[in-house]
């Protein structure tokens, strides 16, 4: 049986497409769904190019965002979904959606948290001087970028602190942690500390393991 995994979205979807092309129909997974709050989304025709079935939930055709988001956790939960990514879904979601997939939606975030929360990350970094950034993916509790870190990677900012250039290193490294924590959760590889909930633990030597 595979690894069911729906990916929400808003943008041009450059994660997503890592997504598809590193798991898709590989290490026991399928992607089996793609979500966005915004019908323009990029993201969308590349879910389509890929056979992946979309839809999209729009705010105001559902008479406000949690009545949105819970129409989206219903079809999520039809198709039967094990995972929920976020993968550039650039709006929170209600409480009653994150309860309803405990401990199974992921986030990915560039910077590393807890610094740089919330939305213009990259900006805060390079605006406070720092001369190390990174990449986080972590699991989505209610508060803005606040769950349980899965992995994280720093990433040097450019000598000459070009913007662009930071955001293409943490892009990249992005399209290598994300799919990299969906395959592990997929493999069964990780868990939270029964002593500490903030933990998330990693067995490495599972990575490489079918779920069973
Ligand atoms: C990524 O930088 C992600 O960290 C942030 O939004 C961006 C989405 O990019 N949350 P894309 O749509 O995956 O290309």
């Amino acid at each position: 049986m595979s690894f069911r995994v729906s990916v929400l979205v808003s943008g041009t979807g450059t994660n997503l497409q890592a997504i598809l092309d590193q798991l898709h129909g590989r290490h026991g997974i399928e992607v089996v769904a793609v979500a966005s709050n915004r019908p323009e989304a990029r993201a969308l025709d590349r879910a389509a190019t890929a056979g992946v079935e979309t839809a999209v939930f729009e705010a105001s055709a559902h008479g406000g965002r949690e009545e949105r988001d819970l129409a989206m956790a219903d079809w999520l939960a039809e198709r039967r979904v094990d995972l929920v990514v976020l993968a550039g879904y650039m709006e929170l979601l209600c409480t009653e959606f994150i309860a309803r997939f405990p401990s199974r939606i992921v986030n990915v975030h560039p910077s590393l948290l807890p610094a740089f929360p919330g939305i213009r990350a990259i900006e805060q970094a390079l605006d406070h001087g720092v001369k190390v950034g990174g990449v986080t993916v972590h699991f989505v509790d209610e508060g803005v970028d606040s769950g349980p870190i899965i992995l994280q990677r720093a990433v040097e900012v450019p000598a000459d602190r070009d913007p662009a250039e930071f955001e293409s290193r943490l892009h990249a490294v992005e399209h290598e942690l994300l799919p990299e924590a969906i395959r592990l959760i997929g493999a069964g590889a990780v868990s939270m500390d029964a002593r500490n909930p903030r933990l998330v633990r990693i067995e490495r030597g599972m990575a490489g393991a079918r779920r069973v």
